[in-house]
């Protein structure tokens, strides 16, 4: 099992190219399910949850192919990924598989809205609190499937379709929203989803359903109006940067200092972390280019954040906050407010040293002058990078284990920070 070996203590000079992001990569490859045609996704991360989600649906019949690069193309530049489900062979997706990533299971909605029929594993995912599909089988449920759970399985139905419906939320969830949405689409008459998350990646796929020729209204805000058509074709569309990675290497310059171009990042993707960062002594300007990000010897301020649906503070960026705040001038507070049990990584912050108190969704972090390199697990995905974050600020030598977590995530993430000057390596095996 890889490892990565961290050596901290080097600020970060330099620019890092952002990825298109993986939280859209997955529902927008998950629409191909929609049409017969061909979708091409352009700025397709190379990560391992792409390539699980490129299992499953080959599972299901569908046909991806990679283009290969072309002259010119960075090393390691995203993918241009083609996609076509002209034929779909199967619609079971199996425990095996849907399993390993939570997100899987949001085939359900395409299946059943182009098939008439569906079987899905319940998911499983990160291990951060219990996570359940209530509110996705909710909204199937008005939009006409009937549904069944039977051995761990959800099984819908809807032999003449799906029909528009209303569907309210009653908190806001983005797997909920993206289920919602892709049924809608296919669904005869109208439907209104109430509630709606305003997450940019729903943006992103709304935009990228509406050129296959579905007619949304709303996305980006809490109402969103879907007409449903007899059917949608093939499109060309490119993933937007991925803001939480954009995020982690934001604050991985505040933890150590530096100034670095985060290449191709959208400012008004992450505006409530920015300005926590600028809060806790960051400099951020926005470019052509990017998000150039730096800090000078001033030292971290200590900053008082609470998780929410966006546009506030990203509940994916909470552990990589935590890290930062270990090193601050005072003491922080932490509320999370979208999952129970999502401070898995506190235990092993403190094995750097960082001073972390905990009250049930509550975490109190009296920074520390300094933090000490240790052998530390990697326990989920956004957990293992605050790890990375914490190490490049502690004295000596970190090794992070169980990385895999990182892969799911973030790409070539020991690339991006050793060509700003940091010590990481991948150690194989
Ligand atoms: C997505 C993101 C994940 C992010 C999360 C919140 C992807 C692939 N994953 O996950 O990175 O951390 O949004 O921004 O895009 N809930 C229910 N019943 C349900 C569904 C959700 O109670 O049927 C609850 C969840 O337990 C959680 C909250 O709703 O407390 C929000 O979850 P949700 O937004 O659905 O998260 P995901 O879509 O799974």
């Amino acid at each position: 099992m890889d490892r990565i070996r961290i050596v901290g203590g080097k600020p970060l000079h330099g620019s890092i190219p952002i990825s298109g992001a993986k939280n859209a990569t997955l529902p927008l490859m998950i629409a191909s399910l929609l049409t017969r045609d061909t979708l091409i996704l352009d700025n397709v991360p190379r990560l391992a949850d792409v390539l699980l989600l490129q299992r499953i649906l080959s599972n299901h019949g569908v046909d991806i192919t990679i283009k290969g690069k072309r002259p010119g193309d960075v090393e390691h530049s995203n993918q241009t990924m083609h996609i076509s489900a002209a034929d779909i062979v199967d619609t079971t997706a199996p425990y095996e598989l849907v399993s390993k990533m939570r997100g899987s299971f949001w085939v359900l909605a395409p299946l059943v809205a182009r098939m008439g029929r569906a079987k899905v594993s319940m998911p499983g995912g990160c291990a951060i609190g219990t996570r359940p599909v209530d509110l996705l089988i909710m909204a199937m449920e008005r939009l006409g499937a009937k549904i069944e759970i039977d051995g761990g399985y959800v099984i819908a139905n809807a032999d003449n379709g799906l029909e528009g419906g209303e569907i309210e939320f009653p908190k806001v969830t983005v797997g909920g929203t993206h289920v919602a949405l892709m049924g809608a689409c296919l669904a005869s008459g109208t439907s209104v989803i109430e509630n709606a998350a305003r997450e940019p990646e729903i943006v992103d796929v709304a935009d990228c359903l509406i050129k296959m020729g579905a007619r949304i209204s709303g996305a980006g805000t809490s109402r969103i109006v879907v007409e449903g058509v007899a059917k949608l074709s093939g499109t060309r569309h490119s993933v937007l940067p991925d803001r939480i990675e954009t995020g982690t290497y934001a604050m991985a310059v505040a933890m150590t200092g530096g100034d670095v171009l985060l290449e191709g990042a959208r400012p008004e993707l992450l505006q409530n972390a920015l300005d926590v960062l600028s809060q806790a002594g960051a400099e951020i300007s926005a470019t052509n280019a990017g998000i150039r990000i730096a800090r000078n010897d001033a030292g971290i301020r200590p900053v008082d954040v609470t998780t929410a649906p966006f546009p506030g503070f990203p509940t994916d960026l909470q552990a990589q906050l935590m890290a930062l705040m270990t090193r601050a001038r005072g003491t922080s507070r932490i509320t999370e407010t979208i999952f129970e049990n999502r401070f898995m990584h506190v235990q092993e912050l403190a094995r750097l040293g960082a001073h972390i108190h905990l009250d049930g969704q509550n975490a109190t972090i009296e920074g520390v002058d300094r933090l000490t390199g240790a052998p530390v697990m990697a326990t989920d995905l956004r957990a293992s990078v605050s790890l990375v974050i914490a190490a490049l600020a502690a004295e000596g030598e970190t090794m992070v284990n169980r990385v895999y977590h990182l892969d799911r995530g973030f790409e070539r993430l020991e690339d991006k920070l050793s060509r700003c000057g940091a010590t990481v390596e991948r150690i194989s095996g």
